[in-house]
């Protein structure tokens, strides 16, 4: 009861009256139910978020440079020997695992479903993103004779779903015991009054956290525990939808280990200005990637002497990790990106609203925000038709079309070199 009280108290004090007034009307499970829910939520974070609302991201560009890499192809023969004999030790001795974000849903490619069940139509029968995955991640198993730990993170939203589809497909082969599904936290959506929204269900409406939300979801669900009892020490972090996603890229992790560093990463040269992905950059002396939704026109479109662009790294979702890196980024808030949308929502008198605009914000962190943390990360140029397919849009660019062309490809070239 008490518990009920200091709810109702601070529903009061952030301005979250609606619901009291709507938890008068309720019958008792109804009620029982939100108050459980309300009794979960962060009021003052949600305020915060609120706040945050009101402020532009600003971009100033005096303190934004360009950030280094290394162009794989242009690796000296003894760099990359080494750069490989360093990566393959720490894979046959077990101490790598892969994690794949697949919280999203496939709304972009009107698949309706966790995105890892779309199937993409290589091959004519077709294989779905997640059969890709594990096919290339047991093929790393057969090369370096281990089995790599495979750690999936689905959201609220998606997790049974996710479960069954995986179970009813025994794994696609993958040896079930390596595999672990984790669940990514969700947050309140909230309208222009900092209000949260109420569903159709009379519980407050959440969406997922974005996938940042990666590392504190590792943390809290015990799966950052798991690797330390494994002896883990590195962990690579992808997404669910490039069909050519290098999850075993021993290059990469030989380099990041001679560099020293507890980051790296995968970019590929930016397609042109418009294209829907994040670059890195460096600001005020810290590693960082930029949104392509936050990304000025005047900065994606500025070129250097050479002729490319200057924020041309692209950030391909291809991303390695110290095992300490994550619990140290696990610990930190990372910052959240809200986007305003349309959202029906429930009314205090339990009336239905659909908006015929946007009316409310969802937020959201990304997982590169991290890289602010630390001083330096390695960044590795690949090359878009070896490591980027993307399955984003239902037609056009990065879509089931172009992406089954690259994937046909690729493996069309790693015939011929055998
Ligand atoms: C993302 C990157 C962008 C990059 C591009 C490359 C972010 C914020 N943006 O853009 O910089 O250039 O990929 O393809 O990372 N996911 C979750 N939970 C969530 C949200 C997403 O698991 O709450 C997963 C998705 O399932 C997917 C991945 O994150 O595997 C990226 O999805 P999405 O958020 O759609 O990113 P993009 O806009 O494509």
């Amino acid at each position: 009861m008490e518990k009920n009280e200091d709810i109702i108290k601070s529903l009061k004090m952030y301005n979250q009256e609606h619901i009291i007034k709507l938890l008068e009307k309720l019958d008792e499970q109804k009620k029982t139910d939100l108050l459980e829910q309300l009794n979960d939520i962060d009021f003052h974070q949600i305020m915060e978020l609120y706040e945050n609302t009101k402020k532009t991201i600003e971009i100033k560009e005096n303190k934004i440079e360009k950030i280094a890499y290394l162009d794989k192809a242009k690796l000296t023969k003894n760099e990359k020997e080494h750069f490989m004999e360093l990566g393959e030790q720490v894979i046959v001795s077990g101490k790598y695992a892969v994690v794949t974000m697949a919280g999203g849903q496939g709304t972009r490619l009107g698949h309706l479903g966790p995105k890892g069940t779309f199937k993409l139509d290589v091959y004519g029968k077709g294989k779905y993103l997640f059969e890709i995955l594990a096919e290339n991640l047991k093929e790393s198993n057969k090369k370096y004779n281990t089995i790599i730990p495979w750690y999936i993170m689905t959201s609220k939203e998606n997790h049974k779903e996710t479960k069954e589809f995986l179970e009813k497909n025994n794994f696609f082969g993958y040896d079930k015991n390596s595999v672990k599904l984790f669940r990514q936290g969700e947050l309140p959506l909230i309208d222009i009054h900092g209000k949260m929204l109420i569903g159709k269900n009379l519980k407050v409406k959440e969406a997922s956290d974005g996938n940042g939300g990666v590392f504190s979801s590792l943390r809290t669900t015990g799966m950052l525990a798991d690797m330390k009892q494994k002896g883990i020490k590195w962990i690579f972090i992808g997404s669910v939808d490039n069909a050519i996603l290098k999850m075993v890229d021993i290059t990469l992790l030989g380099m990041a280990i001679d560099r020293n560093v507890q980051v790296a990463s995968k970019s590929v040269i930016k397609a042109n200005p418009e294209e829907r992905v994040g670059v890195f950059c460096k600001m005020n002396g810290h590693p960082k990637v930029i949104e392509y939704t936050e990304l000025p026109e005047k900065m994606a479109e500025e070129v250097t002497n050479n002729g490319e662009l200057k924020f041309g790294e692209s950030h391909i979702m291809c991303n390695l990790f110290t095992i300490d890196a994550i619990e140290k980024i696990s610990k930190e808030p990372l910052i959240y990106h809200s986007a305003f949308k349309k959202n029906p929502y429930i009314d205090e008198n339990g009336k239905e609203v659909i908006p015929t605009e946007a009316n409310s914000y969802k937020f959201e962190a990304f997982i590169f925000d991290s890289f602010e943390l630390f001083d330096d990360i390695a960044i590795l140029r690949g090359k878009r038709e070896d490591d980027f397919a993307p399955v984003k849009n239902k037609d056009g660019v990065d879509s089931p079309k172009t992406a089954k062309e690259l994937y046909e490809k690729y493996w069309e070239r790693q015939k011929i070199k055998i």
